[in-house]
């Protein structure tokens, strides 16, 4: 049974100031959910200013954080860098790696997305993948070929205890910030196709332990017709997930799951 993951990516918005006090508002507001942590992991990605301090508030509950990026290099002259260990040693038990924010104005490649994967895995770091197709791709009929490409280029070289520490998100690049979402079915099928590669890539025990997210347009209404699907384990979220509340909401429908039969509702 893979437990669901939620994950919030706030991108280049919170000062650390509003990331401590998002914390501070948080736990309360989860304070009913008596044991959520057996039924669901809640990974806030923060800016990387802010891992130490938020860290520190967060301490004593079982939220744990991630970085939104890392370089590749391990130590050394790299002026501007940030490697996987300091962002370990600052608080962050995740990374994001490969969005496609980082792929269109960042330069970022299929081959630097490999890297900055094994970097983080030599970090002790669990790379969140990000993967997905743009909106000509996708009208070309290509999702698949892209997706299984990136994913074949990111994780090629890991073996399977390695593989096992992967989360990959599937986001296709039309439906971030947008408001628009592919069906249920749709992300099932690219969420399925992905576990075929894990499976050709590491072996059965990784494709049935590692967690694939949906990530695009994620928000409170929609959340749970994702999760439904069989191959989905958790979500991505952005912009749905900068306010508090808001996260906290996705979290109780996720716990209360069986209390809310009806997809979206
Ligand atoms: P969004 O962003 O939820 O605001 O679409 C998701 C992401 O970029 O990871």
């Amino acid at each position: 049974m893979r437990r669901p993951l939620l994950t919030a990516n706030w991108k280049m918005y919170k000062t650390v100031p509003e990331s401590l006090a998002y914390g501070h508002e948080l736990l309360p507001l989860l304070g009913d959910l008596i044991g959520w942590e057996e039924s669901l992991d809640l990974v806030i990605c923060p800016t990387d200013l802010a891992l130490w301090p938020l860290g520190e508030e967060l301490a004593s509950t079982p939220i744990r954080l991630g970085a939104q990026n890392l370089d590749p290099g391990i130590q050394g002259a790299l002026t501007g860098g940030t490697s996987g260990f300091l962002l370990h040693e600052a608080g962050a038990r995740f990374v994001i790696v490969g969005h496609s924010e980082r792929r269109k104005f960042f330069g970022e490649t299929d081959v630097i997305v490999r890297e900055k994967t094994e970097a983080a895995l030599v970090a002790g770091l669990g790379p969140i993948v990000c993967v997905g197709e743009s909106a000509e791709e996708r009208s070309r009929g290509e999702t698949l070929d892209v997706v299984h490409r990136q994913v074949q280029e990111a994780l090629k070289t890991l073996q399977t205890p390695q593989m096992m520490a992967v989360t990959v998100a599937y986001e296709p690049v039309w439906a971030i910030g947008t408001g628009m979402v592919p069906s249920p079915e749709e992300a099932q099928r690219v969420a399925e196709a992905i576990r075929q590669d894990i499976d050709e890539l590491a072996g059965t025990e990784a494709r049935d332990q590692v967690r694939i997210l949906y990530g695009g347009s994620v928000n409170e209404a929609n959340l749970q017709s994702f999760l439904d699907t069989p191959d989905v384990d958790g979500a991505l979220i952005g912009g749905a997930a900068l306010k508090a509340v808001n996260f906290a909401n996705m979290a109780r429908r996720v716990v209360n799951r069986d209390s809310f039969p009806e997809s979206g509702q």
